[in-house]
């Protein structure tokens, strides 16, 4: 079988003397949409960081497409593919929309894609267009959603990682970004997301990984884990102590 687009093999992770993340190994096949749900403070964001590039491993490893991604650095990684729409969006609040998307675009095989990726991210969210000289700060919640996103589309991505989309975010808007997570994914990027909306995530996902204090504690389809008793009591709206 061809190698998963991502894997990652026994990651340990500390910040200093705290341990975050302990032997965590995860498989992302090219073309899917993975979720990674758990409590606050599990570790899925240094999950993601590690991915990125912006933390460095105390041990394991983190494979793409087969190649060891070792001590590249996050620019080199996103080079690859490889780009993270952080938790808070991390915009740049007085710039506009456009000013936004285009240092989504700031390396240089992704400035030559620059006019392609702008036509995906405007269909996949007209909004954006219709918005794209208004400064990102006047943007609603959802609408700098969407941006932070369609920033990351930019960069040309394979490998989108996602933390934590819907928080803050009204039931319909969340809906709709899902949707459109699942457009993104139809349109060929593979999708690593975080999420702690747990219902919606385990329904768009092909597979799904829960972690609990540092460590991957159960995993399985999207509907195996929906299936799944205690994931329904810890995190499906019915009674039972969280993971
Ligand atoms: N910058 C940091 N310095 C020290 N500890 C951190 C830092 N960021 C996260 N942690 C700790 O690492 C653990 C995992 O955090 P995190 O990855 O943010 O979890 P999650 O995203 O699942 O909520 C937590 O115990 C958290 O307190
Ligand atoms: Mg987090």
């Amino acid at each position: 079988m061809a190698n998963p687009l991502l894997e990652v093999r026994q990651l340990n992770v500390a910040y200093g003397d705290v341990r975050a993340l302990w032997d965590v190994s995860l498989e992302v096949e090219e073309g899917s949409i993975v979720a990674l749900v758990g409590a606050n403070g599990a570790g899925k964001t240094t999950l993601l960081k590690s991915i990125a590039g912006l933390l460095r491993p105390l041990g394991g490893q983190i494979l793409f497409e087969g190649e060891d991604l070792g001590r590249l650095n996050t620019k080199h990684r996103v080079d690859k593919g490889i780009v993270m729409v952080p938790e808070g969006r991390r915009l740049f609040q007085t710039l506009t929309v456009l000013e936004n998307l285009r240092l989504g675009a700031y390396l240089p095989k992704a400035r030559a894609g620059y006019d392609d990726s702008l036509d995906r991210v405007f269909t996949l969210f007209p909004r954006l267009q219709e918005r794209k000289n208004s400064k990102a700060g006047l943007l609603s919640g959802g609408e700098q959603q969407m941006l932070a996103i369609g920033r990351a589309v930019m960069a040309g991505p394979r490998l989108v990682m996602i933390d934590e989309a819907s928080l803050g975010l009204s039931p319909i808007l969340t809906r709709h970004i899902f949707e459109l997570i699942v457009a993104l994914n139809g349109q060929g990027a593979t999708v690593l997301l975080v999420e702690q909306n747990i219902h919606m995530a385990l329904k768009i996902c092909s597979k799904a990984y829960v972690m609990k204090t540092g460590h991957i504690v159960l995993s399985g389809t999207g509907e195996e884990l929906l299936a799944d008793v205690d994931v329904r009591k810890a995190y499906v709206g019915e009674r039972g102590s969280r993971l």
